[in-house]
Parts: structure tokens; C-alpha cells; sequence
């Protein structure tokens, strides 16, 4: 297991920033779609509360990440790739990084300007407001509220696209895109090679018999005497 990444793999802290955040955001754009169709009655708080402290993570997450690669090697697109698609696909996944840092921003912002209870990083750490309601702009907090569903469904789009890719270089081009992003774990195995068989039969008598074992040789024995 290789911690840093390679000119043609990827690295085990690339993948578990990965794949860990790609989770958390499953777990999140689901809880957050469910609570905000919940009624609003005090048992509704601890979901609340549940999806800012991930959401405060991701954002944490990708803040390492980002540092990570900072210092962590990129591998060299497939050699197959033709240049435009290389360009899309730069430009595809820093668009990402944008949404990863501007999906929570905008709900931690959202949360700010709504003045609601004091914000608690799953009741331990708290987190200060990104600034506060403004009684000259009554409509701040719909604009906030807004603006983190819209980045939140942008973000749907630009990874289901980008997932889309994934699976059909893997499948179509076959250049194991996915593949070298796949955790180790979970890797298929390869197939084990079967071994000779081994006879335990014993051995057929040789065919040539061994030859006769010379008599010692006398060293202080003069030739011919
Ligand atoms: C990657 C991180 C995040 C994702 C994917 C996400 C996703 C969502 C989604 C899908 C909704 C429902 C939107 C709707 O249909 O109205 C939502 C609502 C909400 N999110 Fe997030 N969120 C994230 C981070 C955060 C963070 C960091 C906070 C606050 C610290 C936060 C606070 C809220 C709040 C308060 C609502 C409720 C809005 C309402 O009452 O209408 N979110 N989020
Ligand atoms: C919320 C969902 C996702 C986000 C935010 C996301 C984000 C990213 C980002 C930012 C990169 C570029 C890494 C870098 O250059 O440092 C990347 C690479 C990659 N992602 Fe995702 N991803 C998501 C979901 C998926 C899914 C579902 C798949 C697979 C079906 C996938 C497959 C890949 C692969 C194969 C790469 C490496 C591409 C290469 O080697 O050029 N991603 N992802």
C-alpha cells in the first residue's frame, strides 16, 4: 500500500480523500433532502444538527485533500486519451474542488444569516458565524437558502457526469481509469495459476544405471607399480 501516488496509480490518501468524501455526500444530500420535508417540531433539530457537522467535515475533508495534493503527484492521463478530453477532464474535476469547498461555505453561511442556535461541530467543538442576519437585506436568508440548494444540485450534475466518465473509460476504453482509482480492498483478485500436479508415485527405475563408483586412489601409489 502506497501512501503517495505514482505516474500511473493513484495513492491511498488520494483514494481514501476520495472515496470517503464521495460518501459523506451520499449520507448528506440525502439527510438534508429528508429533514428539510420533515415537520418542523423539536425532533427535527438533531438531524439539523447531524448534517452541519458533516457538512463541516467535508469541508475539513477538503481542505486536506486539497493540501495532500498539494504535495502528492498526479497520475498521467491513458495514453489513448485524445487532448481535448484530457482538458474536459481537468477542467471537469477542478470545477469539483470549487463545489466541494462551496456546497458546505454555503450552507455554514446559510446558518449564519439565519440566526438559529449557536453552531456546535457534533456538540463538541463550536464554530463561529460567517457573518449575520443584516436587517437591510430581509431577504438574505432565502438568497443563502437558495444559494446552497442550487450549488447543492450543480454538484449532482458535475459528479454524475464525471461518474458517467469514469465508468466509461473503465468499461468502453478499457484504460483502467477506474481501476487505479479503486480501493486496493477492493480490488479483484487475480486468479490463482494452477500448479503442475505433483505424482506421488515412486520414481521409474532409471533407464541408464548409475556409473560404478571407482575404487580410492592411493596418493603415495606410483603409476603402473
Ligand atoms: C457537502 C456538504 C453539504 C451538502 C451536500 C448539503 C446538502 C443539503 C441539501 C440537499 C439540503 C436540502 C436542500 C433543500 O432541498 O432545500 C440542505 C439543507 C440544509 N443545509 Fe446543507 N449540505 C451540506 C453542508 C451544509 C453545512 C456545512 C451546513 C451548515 C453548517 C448546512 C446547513 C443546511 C441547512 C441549515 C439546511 C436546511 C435549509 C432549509 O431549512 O431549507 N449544510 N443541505
Ligand atoms: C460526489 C461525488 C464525487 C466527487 C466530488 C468526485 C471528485 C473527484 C475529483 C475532484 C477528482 C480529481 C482528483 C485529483 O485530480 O486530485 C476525482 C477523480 C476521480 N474520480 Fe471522482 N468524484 C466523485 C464521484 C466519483 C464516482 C461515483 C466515481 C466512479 C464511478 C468516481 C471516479 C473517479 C476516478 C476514476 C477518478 C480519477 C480520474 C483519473 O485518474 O484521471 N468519482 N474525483
Amino acid at each position: 500500500m502506497q501512501l503517495k501516488s505514482g505516474t500511473q496509480h493513484w495513492g491511498s490518501a488520494a483514494k481514501f480523500f476520495h472515496w470517503t468524501i464521495v460518501l459523506l455526500i451520499l449520507v448528506q444530500g440525502t439527510v438534508g433532502l429528508i429533514m428539510v420535508d420533515m415537520p418542523k417540531r423539536p425532533a427535527v433539530i438533531p438531524w439539523y444538527n447531524f448534517h452541519k457537522s458533516v457538512g463541516l467535515t467535508i469541508l475539513a475533508l477538503a481542505v486536506l485533500r486539497l493540501l495532500w495534493r498539494a504535495f502528492d503527484q498526479r497520475p498521467a492521463e491513458p495514453p489513448d486519451m485524445p487532448h481535448w478530453q484530457a482538458l474536459g477532464a481537468r477542467a471537469g474535476h477542478a470545477l469539483l474542488y470549487v463545489l466541494l469547498f462551496l456546497v458546505p461555505l454555503s450552507g455554514w453561511w446559510f446558518d449564519s444569516v439565519s440566526s438559529l442556535r449557536p453552531l456546535y461541530w457534533f456538540g463538541l467543538i463550536h464554530v463561529p458565524p460567517l457573518g449575520g442576519p443584516d436587517p437591510s437585506l430581509p431577504d438574505l436568508k432565502e438568497v443563502a437558502r437558495g444559494r446552497h440548494e442550487f450549488l447543492f444540485w450543480t454538484l449532482v450534475v458535475v459528479a454524475s457526469g464525471h461518474a458517467l466518465m469514469a465508468l466509461v473509460h473503465q468499461f468502453v476504453h478499457r484504460n483502467n481509469v477506474l481501476g487505479r482509482m479503486w480501493p486496493a480492498s477492493l480490488q479483484p483478485r487475480p486468479k490463482p495459476v494452477p500448479l503442475p500436479e505433483i505424482s506421488h508415485a515412486p520414481d521409474p527405475a532409471p533407464a541408464v544405471s548409475a556409473p560404478a563408483v571407482s575404487a580410492p586412489v592411493d596418493p603415495n601409489q606410483r603409476d603402473g607399480a
